[in-house]
């Protein structure tokens, strides 16, 4: 009887010791326990056993039954801990952060073509000597026109050409009516206000038409004005300038063209052609056959206008210009539509990025 058990009991170390090394997670472990340790495990159900033995032989059984509980205690316990390490192991791997990984890259924007060819000829005449000055967009008449020799009865003085600031009484003490600034040129009385002579700047910035919106029209653009004052300022000097902006700008083989023209703030007035870039001047779509393109307009100072910010037109001379942004951009890229700039279409956009 007494052998009987204590075979038993190896049998069961051996029962034991199998299902142990068979837990594959704690929690399996944990039963495994139960079933063999337990108040009612099998080790405890073998102690039963007790009753039916003699003196002699209890001792023995309490012995094989406490050895056995110890074994299987130890196998517990280190399959326990085999286990944990296993869990920790592979929690470990799961989390792992592989910093080999290139980054995702992030899409950052670019400027705006505007603003590039902005930027790009702004540079360039920081080269030459240009400082830069600044106006506002919303302006008054006598900037805007009457200081620029524009006569009173200038179809630019129209609403249909300018926008009036509606909130400004039509008509006030000094019939200097706001507007939203029709072109950079202001900025010239204002500049020449501010200092004495010699005086060279250019002025960046956005100007307002009342134009009907088409292709090559539209009531927001943007304008780059330049001038210099100083004495003995000739007309030779303001081909020089612009033609050493124009082979910074778009290479060493361009050339300009000055055909008489006419505005009220210079005279003489020349508009000015670049030798086509596109086509090198052979002819093409974008200079329409002609090899060449109209990018600004410019000529000598009016003497009206340095009266006007009382310089002496005796004793100073100067040239003025203006271009037109949207359209040096349009030509520089094949642009055929100036709505485009202002559509913020992204599609557009990104392909100058
Ligand atoms: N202000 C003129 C325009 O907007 C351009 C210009 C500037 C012409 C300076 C001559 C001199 O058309």
């Amino acid at each position: 009887m007494i052998n009987q058990a204590i075979q038993q009991l190896r049998v069961l170390a051996e029962e034991a010791a199998s299902a142990i090394a068979a837990a594959g997670t704690t929690a399996a472990l944990d039963d495994v326990q139960i079933r063999y340790l337990g108040r009612k495990g099998a080790v405890a159900e073998q102690m039963k056993l007790m009753k039916g033995l003699t003196a002699d032989e209890r001792p023995r059984l309490g012995q094989a039954a406490n050895e056995t509980k110890l074994a299987i205690e130890a196998a517990i316990d280190a399959r326990r801990t085999a286990l944990l390490a296993d869990e920790d192991a592979r929690k470990l791997d799961q989390d792992r952060v592989d910093v080999t990984l290139p980054g995702r890259p992030r899409w950052l924007g670019a400027k705006h073509p505007v603003t590039q060819a902005l930027e790009d000829i702004t540079d360039i005449f920081r080269q030459l000597g240009f400082a830069i000055e600044e106006g506002p967009e919303i302006e008054d008449e006598w900037h805007c026109f009457d200081a620029l020799n524009v006569p009173a009865d200038h179809p630019a003085r129209d609403a249909q050409d300018t926008f009036f600031i509606s909130s400004t009484p039509d008509v006030d003490a000094s019939n200097n009516r706001m507007i939203l600034r029709t072109h950079t040129s202001p900025v010239q009385i204002r500049g020449m206000k501010n200092r004495t002579p010699p005086v060279r700047f250019i002025a960046p910035g956005r100007v307002y038409r009342n134009d009907k919106i088409d292709a090559s029209h539209y009531p927001i653009f943007t304008q780059i004005e330049g001038l210099y004052v100083d004495k003995n300022v000739s007309f030779a000097d303001l081909k020089g300038t612009l033609l050493a902006f124009a082979r910074l700008y778009y290479g060493p083989n361009v050339n300009l063209r000055f055909r008489p023209s006419y505005f009220p703030f210079t005279e003489p007035s020349a508009e000015v052609d670049v030798s086509c870039s596109v086509c090198g001047g052979s002819g093409c779509r974008v200079c329409k056959q002609t090899g060449w393109v109209e990018v600004l307009g410019s000529g000598m100072v009016h003497p009206n206008v340095f009266r006007a910010v009382g310089y002496n037109p005796d004793e100073v001379t100067g040239f003025a210009f203006g271009m037109g942004i949207e359209r040096i951009a349009m030509l520089k890229h094949g642009i055929d539509d100036i709505r485009l700039f202002y559509e913020n279409d992204i599609r557009f956009l990104e392909q100058f990025a």
